[in-house]
């Protein structure tokens, strides 16, 4: 995934453009750059790294002042993270200058028809071959260029387009990838995404896929590929530029972490009453399907969205006593077996962006199966593409790495079993009232546990000091959460934390455990205790150095373990919400105390546009 912007107006461009761009960096950031226009001539600059790395070299050495340009941050995808391969991407000659967020899926054959032609590629960039095609197509006009070459382009993408022939024009492309028009007072901006463009405009225009949208100096058109004006029906943005502020945090993992009790809040809003569950937003699907006669349940997702689903998948087939599969996303899409319109796939993601996910809905859609969408972006792509969509509603989350997405992901899985498991009249039926209890409890619950666990995250992060590798253990809920409790450490701490099934580390992976290796215990699904104390012992046996995280007044696992993390008692099936906070929380410790930018994970973006 990377972040796209453009500027056209009264002010200088390079700083709007920059500071677009460090609100677009949790989209890539392994190089950036801009193109700027004084009206006569382009510009360009890009440095690998971050925007403050852009922004130093032009500080030192500055490019033209303009009031028109575009803006690039990249995570590499073709190609390695090299000057070469930043964008913006130009011809040899630089007639056309492109930023481009998104995969050219036939850009091998598209480029090697141009290398036949004479043309000489520089980068390993799929990109390269839109400037080229421009050149080869180019009939004078940047617009009817565009519009002649857009056809010739597959796969999903977004691209800020400027010709050095019309240094006083932009062009902006949205084909399945977002990219967004912002009209302020007589200036207009182009950004992937809302948070970019808060502080200048809350008036905006998303650019649909056969649009194209032509920024000039005083003027935006938006147009068909047939080159019709369209007059676009401007939205105003709902989101506040606090929700997109530090405000006192110093991360945004932090922030997001803390802001749980009030993200489970809004994801609750409206969906809870005394003694049961509404999603209005399923109506329509209850309507036309009988959830007990499909066949196949299949939740597809990936990284901390595929571990929500994880647990989705044992609470509801629990409930319903109906088998309930998980698929990544990517793996989804090679191998899934038999599927048809008996088949209901249920597709989360935080972002709606992730290529493999939303190829895994165009593969469930090709048999026809019905897709029900969890997301925490309304008008994202998956929104917009899935047959139905549950919203998180847990408000913007930058930081890389996934917190309160996980937590109101499980939250709406939970809400989702329960009206599941009362239209099929499910066998969790009798658990359906205690659940619906403590989920009115959650947030307060959340609170809570954020409380105990930053009191005593110093013992509990002894687990990770001076440590390269350890491993977290459970049974049932406890092992899946243990999946996002490694996953969470690897992102953000760079650890090489593995998750084991409690049972099964004796099978095997025992032999790794020598004395002091740091291990995590999670023991808060009371059914599964004395198991897994079992197991515990097994490593105390080996001198393991072990981390219990487990429910206040649990004293036996407190006496065998080295520390123990207290987490407040909830019903077994909300209990991965609430151990999932001193999981977040002791990454977000171990990351921050190895000097780590928790935020911006190194090789990793918030949403990845390319499978
Ligand atoms: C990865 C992110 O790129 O994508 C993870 O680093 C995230 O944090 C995963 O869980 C899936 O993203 P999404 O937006 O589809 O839930």
């Amino acid at each position: 995934m990377s972040g796209i912007v453009g500027y056209i107006g009264n002010s200088s461009a390079q700083p709007i453009l920059l500071d677009c761009l460090t609100h677009l960096d949790y989209r890539g950031y392994d190089s950036a750059g801009v193109a700027i226009s004084n009206l006569e001539k382009i510009e360009l600059r890009k440095e690998t790294g971050r925007i403050e790395d852009l922004d130093a070299s032009l500080q030192i050495d500055p490019i033209l002042e303009g009031h028109l340009g575009i803006g690039h941050t990249r995570w590499a995808s073709h190609g390695a993270p090299t000057i070469l391969n930043a964008h913006p991407i130009t011809d040899e000659k630089e007639r056309f200058i492109v930023v481009h967020n998104g995969i050219i899926e036939n850009y091998l054959k598209l480029k090697s028809h141009l290398i036949s032609q004479g043309y000489l590629f520089v980068t390993d960039t799929d990109t390269e071959v839109i400037p080229h095609l421009l050149v080869e197509y180019d009939t004078g006009d940047v617009e009817e260029t565009v519009r002649k070459v857009l056809p010739m382009l597959k796969g999903s993408f977004a691209l800020a387009i400027m010709s050095r022939n019309q240094p006083d024009t932009i062009i902006g492309i949205s084909q399945e990838n977002p990219l967004i028009v912002g009209f302020g007072n007589n200036e207009a901006f182009l950004s992937s995404d809302i948070a970019a463009l808060l502080s200048y405009t809350k008036e905006i225009h998303p650019i649909k896929n056969g649009e194209i949208a032509v920024l000039r100096p005083g003027e935006v058109k938006i147009k068909t590929i047939a080159g019709d004006t369209i007059h676009p029906k401007k939205r105003i943005i709902e989101w506040h530029e606090d929700d997109f502020s530090l405000q006192d945090y110093d991360h945004y993992m932090l922030k997001e972490i803390m802001e749980q009790p009030a993200a489970l809040k809004n994801t609750l809003k409206g969906r809870l009453t005394e003694t049961g569950v509404q999603l209005p937003e399923l109506d329509s699907f209850f309507e036309e399907h009988d959830v007990s006669q499909f066949r196949r349940i299949i939740i597809v997702a990936n990284g901390t969205s595929y571990h929500s689903g994880l647990i989705g998948k044992k609470v509801m087939e629990t409930m319903l006593d109906i088998p309930i599969e998980t698929a990544v996303s990517s793996e989804f899409c090679c191998e899934h077996g038999p599927l048809n319109e008996k088949a209901l796939i249920l597709i989360i993601s935080q972002s709606g962006e992730t290529a493999d996910t939303l190829s895994a809905w165009s593969e469930a859609k090709r048999y026809g199966c019905p897709t029900i969408a969890i997301t925490n972006k309304r008008r994202g792509n998956l929104a917009r593409k899935a047959d139905y969509t549950i919203c998180t509603n847990a408000g913007p989350e930058l930081a890389v790495p996934a917190t309160k997405a996980y937590t109101t992901q499980i939250t709406v899985l939970l809400l989702l079993s329960i009206l599941f498991t009362e239209k099929t009249q499910g066998p969790g039926l009798n658990r359906v009232p205690d659940m619906i209890k403590e989920l009115h409890q959650l947030p307060e619950e959340v609170d809570k546990t954020l409380i105990m666990t930053q009191d005593a995250i110093d013992q509990f992060a002894q687990v990770t000091e001076d440590q390269q590798s350890l491993f977290l253990i459970g049974r049932g809920l406890d092992y899946v959460l243990a999946l996002e409790g490694a996953l969470k450490l690897q992102e953000v701490a760079y650890l090489h934390a593995d998750a084991y099934a409690a049972g099964e580390m004796k099978h095997g992976t025992m032999a790794l455990i020598t004395p002091g290796v740091p291990v995590i215990a999670l023991s808060t699904q009371k059914h599964l205790r004395e198991k897994t104390i079992n197991n515990i012992k097994e490593l105390k046996a080996r001198d393991a150095f072990v981390v219990g995280v487990t429910t206040i007044g649990d004293d036996e696992v407190s006496e065998i373990v080295d520390e123990v993390m207290y987490i407040p008692e909830a019903h077994p099936y909300l209990m991965p919400i609430i151990a999932a906070i001193p999981l977040q929380l002791l990454a977000y410790y171990a990351g921050t105390v190895r000097g780590y930018n928790v935020d911006r994970p190194r090789n990793l973006a918030k949403s990845l546009t390319v499978e």
